[in-house]
């Protein structure tokens, strides 16, 4: 039966096509609809051949007419001047497996449209591809194979997303180097008046615009839609931003210039990466969408056995805090690789990485049943590092005098624990490239299964951004030739993330955010990690590195004032709600022995998961998510909670029915972020498949829980 709300709507929405049509050339104009029938796309070609789109969500505007098109370097373009040549629609469903993920089967359901376009002006040739599906839209731009249009140089991309209104925006600004920026949550309109104060001291922003900010971008809009603008896939083509017209609230794509200002050099055929609308009027679906996986290819690696989900430990937080430090020596002014004996240089004491220190690590990580230890600064160039153009810093092949590389191997190998590489390029990607074979080759004869890289400082060669065309190939460039050697990629400061792990699951995790690292350099937000899953976490897991339990990082480094911004049970709650098939556990082993019965959480939850349930989500506010974990029964629950304290209310209908013991670690009565972040509870208590709980979380707080059959 139709009521009165659906007839509204079906009005509201034929009067909008109508309006759309107008605008456009009726006999181009072309629909689109989600499985569900809730999205709907409207293509068309505007007068003057501009193509333009525009979306709906039951009925309601997403994005306005927008427009499409790109321009090139011989002053040509598609942004108008075009005709439809002809359109062909399909419709696509599948379900198929990650090799680790939030769930172990994955649905990819979507209509698709495909208008071929024609310029008659120049005889070219422009495809573009749109896919809805029932959570949001996915459009690129292809590029036939043609005479007319061989090789090109895109100067820039023209893609438009047209919002209703001054919609609630969570960003971080413009910026072709870094993403490691605390989010500003703030009306459109007021992106310009924030900009300045959201760019901290220790980042040099280089952004394009006052308004210009990164993806994914999340928005909220005054009649309760989420929408989510990103990108998936992105292959052989520069990094996208959106720069705002913030009188008009329109996006517009702005592109990652490479050292001469161009944006991407193309050869036909090919095609852009996706351009992605993820929307709801529910913010958890935002949570609970696969677009940005289903838009990648499926995996390229044959045998994936060899990829495995890990939880983790490192010899790390004491040289962020400054407690220990990367390198071994202050007597080395300028590190010639090769030309330096650093057995006849004496060291400053304050090393990290020494044989006899990471023993200790392994010990107490294979006494607590990790799966691998990470070890920073166990090799020579750390003197020099960065910050001075050098070429040639690192080899990845050379330790230090006090890192007994074949000792240590042996002792992780005799008490189960794996190492991990890591592999700082300090951006000199020459040098990285040139030595990368022997470093892989290297890892594998010493029993090195990951690496974790880095990307520090400006890249090598001089005027290339983090972000270009030329750096985004690097960084898959490096995925592809580790899959050669069988090696698993955690890579920090690299581009981020668009759901290229689908099609290589070796890259099992990337910083590409402000990573739990900053709360040793000044704190970070306390709703960071109730925003990031809605953002950075949209294109991939990331390497967060959670698990800090000490707030006072004068106790690790006196000089170091920072504070932890979060409660010890947000920190435990972090294994859940921010996934990722690599968990650390950051903190110190000395620190964890002040608290294991808190520690057991951390010991115990999963890292790949059959299947995620998203129980509550606000943007920077709150996420709480359960997740059963991948070919065993036990089911973990983590909440998020951001600058507000609340209740979390939750059922636990997601258990198949039955009797369980949940084990909860709670904030404690009066926890706060701020001055009573220690502050927890942990308690068991019998469930079933019909319990509600009521949990209270603080300020920067949050709880987790592990749920277990009982018989
Ligand atoms: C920045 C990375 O995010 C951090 O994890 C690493 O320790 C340093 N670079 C040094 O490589
Ligand atoms: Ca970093």
């Amino acid at each position: 039966m139709i009521n009165l709300n659906d007839m509204k709507t079906f009005f509201r929405t034929v009067g909008r096509v109508l309006a759309f049509l107008l605008v456009g050339e009726s006999l181009s104009a072309q629909q689109l609809q989600s499985p569900d029938g809730k999205l709907c796309m409207n293509f068309a070609l505007q007068e003057g051949g501009k193509p333009c789109y525009e979306l709906t969500f039951e009925g309601k505007t997403v994005l306005r007419p927008s427009l499409l098109g790109l321009y090139f370097k011989d002053n040509t373009d598609f942004c108008h001047g075009m005709t439809v040549e002809d359109t062909e629609t399909t419709t696509f469903d599948e379900t198929w497996n990650p090799v680790w993920g939030e769930e172990s089967a994955i649905r990819n359901h979507y209509n698709e449209l495909l208008v071929h376009l024609r310029q008659p002006s120049t005889n070219r040739r422009l495809d573009l591809r749109f896919r809805l599906f029932d959570d949001g839209l996915g459009l690129r731009y292809e590029f036939p194979m043609q005479r007319e249009l061989n090789y090109f140089i895109i100067t820039e991309e023209c893609t438009q997303f047209a919002l209703t209104g001054d919609h609630i925006a969570w960003w971080i600004p413009g910026d072709y180097d870094t993403q490691e920026y605390d989010y500003t949550r703030s009306r459109l309109s007021e992106i310009r008046q924030y900009m300045g104060a959201s760019i901290t001291d220790n980042l040099s922003q280089t952004s394009f615009s006052p308004t210009g900010v990164q993806t994914a971008l999340m928005l909220k809009s005054d009649d309760g839609l989420y929408i989510n603008l990103h990108e998936a896939a992105l292959v052989n083509y520069p990094c996208m931003h959106l720069n705002l017209d913030d009188k008009n609230f329109v996006f517009t794509s702005w592109l990652t210039p490479d050292a001469n200002g161009d944006k991407a050099y193309m050869q036909s055929p090919c095609h852009t990466p996706w351009r992605t609308v993820i929307v709801s009027d529910d913010a958890r679906d935002i949570l609970a969408s696969r677009l940005t996986l289903n838009l990648n290819d499926p995996c390229r690696i044959e045998d994936t056995s060899w990829i495995k989900p890990c939880k983790y430990m490192g010899v790390w937080w004491e040289m962020i805090t400054g407690m220990s430090d990367w390198s071994y020596t202050n007597e080395v002014p300028n590190v010639h690789l090769g030309e330096t004996d650093y057995t006849q240089l004496k060291p400053h004491g304050r090393h990290g990485a020494t044989t006899e220190n990471v023993k200790r690590y392994i010990d107490f990580a294979a006494k607590h049943g990790f799966d691998a230890l990470l070890v920073e600064g166990w090799n020579q160039g750390w003197e020099d590092w960065f910050g001075n153009f050098k070429d040639e810093v690192f080899d990845f092949v050379s330790p230090y005098p006090d890192f007994d590389l074949p000792a240590i191997r042996d002792y992780a190998r005799e008490k189960g624990i794996k190492m991990i590489m890591h592999h700082e390029t300090s951006s000199s990607i020459r040098n990285y490239e040139r030595h990368m074979d022997e470093a892989y080759r290297f890892m594998k004869e010493n029993g090195y299964d990951a690496v974790k890289s880095g990307y520090v400082g400006d890249i090598i060669p001089k005027g290339q951004n983090h972000y270009c065309q030329w750096q985004v190939n690097h960084y898959l460039y490096a995925v592809k030739k580790a899959a050669d050697y069988k090696i698993m990629v955690n890579a920090h400061e690299a581009v981020r993330p668009t759901g290229l792990c689908r099609t290589w699951p070796n890259l099992i995790g990337n910083e590409s955010a402000r990573g739990s690292e900053y709360q040793a350099f000044g704190g970070s937000k306390p709703g960071h990690t109730a925003i990031l899953p809605f953002t950075r976490l949209v294109g991939g897991p990331m390497d967060y590195t959670p698990g800090l339990f000490e707030n006072d990082i004068r106790k690790y480094n006196p000089n170091n004032t920072s504070w932890v911004n979060t409660t010890l049970c947000n920190q435990l709650s972090l294994y859940v709600t921010m996934y990722s098939p690599l968990q650390m556990a950051a903190d110190l082993p000395q620190t964890y022995e002040r608290f294991l019965d808190a520690f057991q959480f951390i010991k115990d939850v999963a890292v790949d998961w059959e299947q995620s349930w998203y129980l509550e989500a606000e943007p920077m506010a709150y996420v709480t998510i359960a997740r059963k974990a991948k070919g065993c029964d036990e089911w973990f629950i983590g909440s998020t909670c951001g600058e507000e304290a609340r209740t979390s209310d939750i059922v636990l209908d997601f258990l198949p029915k039955g009797k369980y013991i949940a084990t909860i670690y709670q904030d404690g009565k009066n926890a706060h972020y701020r001055n009573n972040p220690q502050a927890y509870q942990i308690r068991s208590q019998k469930v079933t498949e019909k319990s509600r709980l009521k949990l209270w979380t603080a300020p920067g707080g949050g709880y987790a829980i592990r749920i277990v059959p009982f018989s």
